[in-house]
């Protein structure tokens, strides 16, 4: 700690929209990608406050132009990436790109290590708005100096770009790279299962302190819709992403997704609290075998929203005093289910909440 913090007004609130990876890998083409974008809007996602459309790995030709520029794959993009993120724009979007910080993309793709300054001037002048710079192939060098080069490198493109730090929480990026980047990973890849996003959510406990409006800890992208994980899983993964104050990127096809998952990532009142002004990421107040209780504060400051997990097979009970949750005693308060956007009751001691397996239980707290 002790150093400076990006303040620089580009991603107040955690960023939210669309990443490729999760769901189609390599596998994308620019027909995917602006199918997903015109999807964005038809599902009311747009109006639900997701903006950038993201191209990760696999964009890229295998070799550079003879002026060592970067080149889209041209069966992949055949109108080039410029005229694509003028499309995005066009519906009201904002465009992003993946590349990685070593000698290849992860992929096996060409990646930026020595091109740094030209390969931002290149995605300024494509349009684009939000660059992820991953860390595959990047032998010995160290993440906090190389992304520092990233930084500049925006800053001599002159174009506001969004800096997503990819090194996966190897070297405690929170520690650093809020004054170099918008948002880091804290963690290796997500999977669409329920163990992954329980080992990812354990990592988070420590790290709320680090993060604030323009620089977001970055549990990885979401996988709602994705896999086997079943509607409550679902709801889980992305009312606990919402309490880390975590960048929402949809990893799933939005062109087929059942309206199940669609209410689920456009649920108003949980992707409020992610949003929340106040930018506190959320902490966990204690874990007692398969419960855990997490509570986040928001910008109101009387308002709390506590969120209970339970990770295992059977039905629960939970009594959480208001103290707990710093809650003045004897103060009358509001509670108020989030999923269900209705009124649970008042109370000026204590809440007790029955939770079933494998699910999350949100909960808002305030006075009155
Ligand atoms: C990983 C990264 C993933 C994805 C993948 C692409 O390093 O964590 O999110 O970008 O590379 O190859």
């Amino acid at each position: 700690m002790g150093i400076g913090r990006l303040s620089d007004g580009l991603a107040p609130t955690p960023p939210m929209g669309w990443n490729s990876w999760n769901r189609f890998g390599v596998k994308i083409d620019e027909n995917l990608v602006l199918e997903t974008a015109e999807a964005m809007i038809a599902t009311g996602m747009r109006d639900a406050g997701y903006r950038y459309v993201v191209i990760d790995d696999g964009w890229m030709a295998p070799n550079r132009d003879r002026n060592g520029d970067f080149v889209a794959d041209p069966e992949k993009f055949p109108s080039g990436i410029k005229t694509l993120a003028d499309r995005i724009h066009a519906l009201g979007l904002r465009f992003g790109i993946y590349t990685d910080a070593g000698t290849k993309t992860c992929q096996d793709l060409p990646a930026s290590l020595g091109y740094e300054f030209r390969d931002a001037r290149r995605f300024a002048e494509w349009g684009v708005d939000y660059v992820k710079v991953d860390w595959c192939h990047t032998n010995g060098m160290g993440p906090r100096a190389l992304y520092a080069k990233w930084a500049m490198a925006f800053h001599a493109a002159r174009r506001p770009m969004v800096l997503s730090i990819c090194e996966w929480g190897r070297s405690r990026p929170w520690e650093w790279a809020g004054a170099i980047g918008h948002l880091w990973r804290t963690s290796w890849d997500i999977q669409p299962e329920w163990s992954s996003i329980l080992t990812i959510l354990d990592r988070q406990a420590e790290l709320h302190s680090f993060a604030g409006p323009d620089h977001w800890n970055d549990p990885d992208m979401l996988e709602v819709g994705n896999g086997d994980l079943t509607p409550d899983q679902n709801r889980a993964h992305f009312a606990f992403w919402s309490m880390l104050a975590a960048p929402l990127m949809a990893g799933n096809d939005l062109r087929t997704m059942t309206d199940a998952t669609r209410d689920i990532l456009i649920a108003p009142e949980i992707v409020a609290i992610d949003q929340d002004a106040g930018g506190r990421q959320g902490r966990r107040l204690w874990r007692d075998g398969d419960i855990d209780t997490w509570v986040r504060d928001l910008a109101t400051g009387g308002e709390h929203v506590i969120a209970v997990l339970n990770r295992g097979s059977a039905t629960r009970e939970v009594r959480i005093a208001l103290e707990d949750i710093g809650v003045a005693p004897r103060t009358n308060v509001r509670v108020r289910d989030l999923w269900k956007r209705s009124a649970v009751g008042k109370t000026r001691r204590e809440i007790l909440i029955a939770t079933s397996a494998n699910s999350a239980t949100v909960l808002g707290v305030s006075a009155g």
